[in-house]
């Protein structure tokens, strides 16, 4: 595991996106893409950065794959709080990803059955596209990657997950009030996110200093999925000096 600390957001955001962009060449991706896509405040300096490298002819994204981490299940894809309408508005019209190559979990269905066949699709597609060659990811204050809360298998697939209260918490600020904050949703699995060729977290701020600490220094433990990261041969995470404070 890389561990780089960055003084300002700019500085973070932009070394972020090299090693996207690196990351990319040293796994293969051509003129193909496939990138793994987290929402949510962290990465959306990097999804600049990344624009601002296709403006200056470094990146071209209007042949990749998007695979999201994840999407809230009872929230129709086209609401602007779901994630997949995020993603559109955040990445697809901000890097030039085809909206129609960007793959989101499916969070509405009629049964759980179809919702969790769906799941399994989903790791389905991701191998159908040759596997991401880079997953961009956050991590929650509670140690979560993707969805995938404290006490997830580490070797789990995509499929359906209760949202920690901690999470619907954090993620009410989205939201009119946590009582609007979905109980559920898919995400990528532990598995399935170490599958990629390379994974680029970034954290920023105090809130995510514990995560962080036992993130990189604490045991490989399902009580911080973000600890499997220990276990990747190419990841890299990208840090301000707050979220770094308890790293020794
Ligand atoms: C988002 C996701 C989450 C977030 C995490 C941090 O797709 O899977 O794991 O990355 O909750 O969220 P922010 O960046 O908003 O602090």
């Amino acid at each position: 595991m890389r561990v780089l600390i960055a003084q300002t957001a700019q500085d973070v955001a932009k070394i972020a996106a090299d090693n996207v962009l690196e990351g990319l060449v040293a796994h293969g991706a051509g003129t193909t893409p496939v990138l793994g896509l987290a929402t949510g405040s962290s990465p959306l300096g990097l999804y600049g950065e990344l624009a601002r490298a296709v403006k200056e002819g470094r990146a071209d994204f209007s042949r990749a794959q998007g695979f999201a981490l994840d999407e809230y299940i009872g929230i129709p894809d086209t609401h602007e709080l779901s994630y997949r309408q995020t993603l559109i508005n955040e990445v697809c019209q901000v890097i030039g990803l085809p909206e129609q190559d960007l793959h989101t979990p499916q969070g509405i269905a009629d049964s759980v059955q179809a919702i969790e066949a769906a799941a399994r699709d989903y790791d389905q597609a991701i191998a159908t596209a040759g596997g991401i060659h880079v997953q961009i990811l956050g991590i929650g204050s509670n140690g979560h990657l993707g969805f995938n809360e404290p006490g997830s298998a580490l070797r789990s697939r995509t499929r359906i997950k209760r949202l920690a209260a901690k999470t619907r918490q954090d993620n009410a600020r989205f939201f009119d009030g946590i009582e609007h904050v979905p109980t559920h949703c898919v995400t990528q699995g532990l598995g399935t996110i170490l599958e990629a060729g390379r994974l680029v977290l970034v954290a920023t701020g105090a809130g995510k200093a514990e995560a962080v600490t036992a993130c990189v220094e604490g045991p490989l433990t399902a009580s911080c999925p973000a600890s499997v990261l220990q276990l990747h041969p190419d990841a890299v995470l990208v840090l301000d000096e707050e979220a770094a404070a308890g790293l020794k």
